[in-house]
């Protein structure tokens, strides 16, 4: 890995589902294998409604099933995290649209590079990770198992580099 520690945000909508759950799984993953201090890491949305609350409950609730807390608040994506993060790890295609054409915006040379979380998935059909947000439960359910599997993957990928 170039850049030590490797700085990582992860970008939905709302930063109350999905972002913030993969910060989370991300933690637990790299704390459970030790390498927390290879690795800084933050998720943030792309719309600014829910700045300041915390995950949606349903999420938080679902997630502690699994052993993984989710404590972040939530937070809109701004200019600087473009100078700041070595990856940026979008949701679904509408988040990496919005994502690359803010990065424009900034008009500077930008360290981050902007990826889908998915394109580092090799063991799942999906190429975006559902909205939970309009549905029930389950829906929760599989979005953390897209996340743990994508995450696992992108561990091992990073890992290499590290
Ligand atoms: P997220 O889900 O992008 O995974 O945090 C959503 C949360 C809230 C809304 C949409 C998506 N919303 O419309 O308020």
């Amino acid at each position: 890995m170039i850049f030590m520690p490797c700085k990582i945000l992860f970008v939905c909508l709302g930063n109350i589902c999905r972002s913030p759950a993969a910060e989370a799984v991300f933690l637990n993953k790299i704390k459970h294998n030790r390498l927390e201090k290879k690795f800084v890491v933050d998720s943030a949305g792309t719309g600014g409604w829910h700045i300041g609350k915390l995950a949606d409950s349903r999420m938080r609730k679902i997630a502690l099933r699994r052993g993984i807390v989710i404590e972040s608040r939530a937070r809109q994506i701004c200019l600087n995290d473009f100078q700041e993060f070595n990856l940026i790890l979008t949701m679904d295609n509408s988040n990496l649209i919005d994502v690359n054409s803010l990065a424009k915006e900034a008009g500077v040379p930008y360290k981050s590079e902007i990826r889908s979380l998915l394109s580092f998935s090799k063991r799942t059909d999906f190429n975006e990770v559902p909205d939970p947000y309009y549905g029930g439960e389950k829906g929760f359910d599989e979005v953390l198992d897209i996340l743990e599997a994508a995450i696992d993957d992108l561990l091992l990928e990073l890992s290499v580099k590290l």
